[in-house]
């Protein structure tokens, strides 16, 4: 979409999605600014920084006065929501806030019951309330913003960046060869959205006035589709030359042997349990498509995964291969290979402890 210049705010913008969304409006060529506290990473190249802090008062304060033809946020906490909506929200032409599905109720169907909001003036980060502080965010940008604010809530957000990556351990795992443990059934729905179609269609929504509140997320597809396509993409990339050799093992075995869902150490990365989230991984993306998100091809978004990662990979959600090993040992009914050991030294990445929380999404 080819767009006039415009004054962009970016609040974060130093990591992941918001600094993809940041980077991706560098390259549109409008004049971006960032602003955070600097502690987490780094603005991307031809952003101005600007430094606040929101958990402070007057934190704020270099912004007062400013005008934004479009502001994207990503708060999480309530308490910093209303100091940047009383600096700016009078003179902003538009006001994208990034939520999270988090925000429903219930993960066992799919509903749109939402959790009770936290107190507007909440300032509690526990993972317990994430849901629920995200539902304060949400109202009080939309009783600010009214029809020019666009709140989007994504499920999963895959690609280069993500600091839990759920994602990286199938391409990876899979680039290592031999018998792959896999999560049964093939049938189990997931979903994700590629970080970089989700900025895009923040910035073009952000051009187009979109407002509303819509879910950010891709079609649901089952985990045998999904893992057939990492395969595939892998190789098209000529990372594989034959397809992944999966061994499909039910949750309940699973379970018994200690492998966990979703993300950190020993789980399967974006494998959710059933029935507890039988309405995680289908929710209805047409909303969304209907709003202008365009959704690149799985393949797309593991080559643009690969090429950001292959050469210093850092494995964040997955099994150790002693410990994959141990499992389709013990479900084939045989003694577990003792060379695995070495596969994991050889290993050029580590699980370290997840940096935000494993189930975020
Ligand atoms: N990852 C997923 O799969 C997923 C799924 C669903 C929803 N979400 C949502 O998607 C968004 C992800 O945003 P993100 O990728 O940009 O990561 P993020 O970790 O939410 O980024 C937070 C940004 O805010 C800044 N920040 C944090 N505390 C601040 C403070 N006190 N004052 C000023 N700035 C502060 C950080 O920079 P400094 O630390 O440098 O200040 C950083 O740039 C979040 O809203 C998250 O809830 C994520």
């Amino acid at each position: 979409m080819s767009t006039q210049p415009k004054r962009v705010l970016v609040l974060g913008g130093t990591v992941y999605l918001s600094q993809t969304i940041a980077r991706l409006a560098v390259e549109r060529g409008h004049r971006v600014t960032v602003a955070a506290r600097g502690t987490s990473g780094e603005p991307p190249a031809g952003a101005e920084f600007t430094a606040i802090d929101r958990s402070v008062p007057g934190g704020v304060d270099a912004l007062r006065g400013k005008e934004f033809d479009a502001v994207f946020d990503v708060a999480r906490i309530p308490a910093h929501v209303t100091p940047v909506l009383d600096a700016l929200a009078d003179r902003a032409g538009h006001w994208s806030f990034v939520s999270t599905i988090s925000v429903y109720k219930h993960f066992h169907v799919v509903s749109d019951e939402l959790h009770d909001p936290t107190a507007p003036d909440s300032t509690d980060p526990a993972i317990e309330v994430y849901g629920a502080s995200k539902v304060a965010c949400e109202n009080l940008v939309r009783e600010r913003l009214g029809d020019k604010a666009l709140i989007t809530r994504p499920g999963l957000i895959v690609g280069p960046g993500d600091r839990n990556d759920r994602l990286g351990y199938w391409p990876l795992r899979m680039a290592e060869g031999g018998e792959i443990l896999a999560p049964a059934p093939r049938e189990r729905l997931l979903q994700w959205i590629d970080v970089e179609d989700y900025a895009t269609w923040l910035l073009d929504a952000a051009d187009a006035g979109t407002s509303g509140t819509l879910d950010a997320i891709g079609h649901p597809i089952g985990m045998g589709a999904f893992l057939d396509g990492v395969g595939a993409a892998l190789q098209e990339q000529g990372v594989i030359d034959a397809p992944p050799q999966l061994t499909w093992v039910p949750q309940e075995f699973l379970l018994e042997h200690g492998v966990n869902m979703w993300a950190g150490p020993d789980s399967l990365g974006m494998w959710v349990t059933t029935p507890e989230y039988d309405g995680h991984g289908s929710r209805p993306a047409g909303p969304a498509i209907a709003a202008g998100l365009r959704l690149s091809p799985l393949a797309d978004t593991v080559a643009r995964w690969w090429a950001a990662n292959a050469a210093a990979p850092r494995l964040k959600a997955g099994l150790s291969r002693v410990k994959e090993g141990e499992v389709l040992a013990a479900f084939h009914g045989r003694e577990p290979d003792p060379g695995l050991a070495r596969l994991d030294r050889e290993r050029r990445f580590a699980v370290p402890a997840p940096e935000t929380p494993d189930y975020e999404g």
